[in-house]
């Protein structure tokens, strides 16, 4: 009952081969859904290995910078000179194994839109906070730093990942309630600094999506798809959750 088209994004995290993009390009181009984008983000190095020019792609994270004296960056316009159209900023594991803090990851996804990359900032709470009853505190406080660094006028371009840590990897998803309550939550908050913005943002639910839950997760009002890990490994499983957003 929205304009917002569903995206069902696989983040391959450091996983996957050559002879794993094959079939996942296979798989995907094989199958017709029209009302999902479905994007891959495999590891940087395997991008280009993707040849199927309707195929979205995403990086799994960029560099702050443009280009220059930085060893082992990857920079947002090298992606998007590739055909990506989309970048993960933020992940939980980036902000754990790289210390990247709220402004960096609002810079990232600064530098993303810059060079016409969508930005998919990944945002969500350890489980301590969720358990002191401070998760809409502490993801207010992701947001705003994003808010503040892109500015209003941009702020519609981002896509938003809300994966609650505690349900990383974990076999133990969000249900669909506890999502929907701070999807919601995420939407009312953008709206206040643009209303359209909160209307527009997709906002997609990641950590421990698989076939089985997904249906229930991606029908909640302002769950709009998701941001898929393990289960974007195996084809058929990750076909059957694009599938359930179509
Ligand atoms: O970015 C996706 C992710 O962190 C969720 O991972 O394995 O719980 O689906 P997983």
């Amino acid at each position: 009952n929205n304009n917002r088209r569903p995206i069902v994004a696989g983040n391959w995290k450091m996983n996957g081969n050559l002879a794993l993009v094959k079939t996942m390009q296979q798989s995907i181009s094989s199958i017709e859904l029209d009302n999902v984008d479905i994007v891959v983000c495999p590891p940087a190095v395997y991008i280009n290995a993707f040849d199927a020019p309707d195929l979205l792609t995403g990086a799994q994270d960029i560099s702050l910078f443009e280009a220059g004296a930085h060893t082992g960056d990857i920079s947002a316009g090298m992606f998007a000179e590739l055909g990506c159209q989309f970048v993960i900023v933020g992940h939980s594991e980036r902000r754990t194994d790289h210390s990247e803090s709220n402004e960096l990851v609002a810079k990232k996804a600064s530098a993303a839109l810059e060079q016409g990359l969508t930005p998919i900032v990944c945002v969500g709470e350890p489980l301590q906070v969720r358990e002191a009853g401070q998760v809409f505190d502490y993801v207010a406080e992701q947001l705003d730093a994003v808010i503040s660094t892109i500015g209003v006028e941009r702020l519609s371009e981002l896509v938003i990942a809300y994966e609650p840590v505690w349900a990383i990897g974990t076999g133990q998803s969000a249900t669909p309630e506890q999502a929907q309550d701070v999807h919601r939550f995420i939407r009312e908050h953008l709206a206040k600094a643009d209303s359209e913005a909160g209307m527009r943002i997709r906002i997609l639910y990641g950590g421990s999506v698989n076939a089985r839950n997904a249906s229930a997760l991606f029908a909640q009002a302002d769950v709009d798809g998701g941001l898929i890990g393990g289960a974007s490994l195996k084809q058929d499983e990750f076909l059957a959750i694009c599938q359930s957003a179509n």
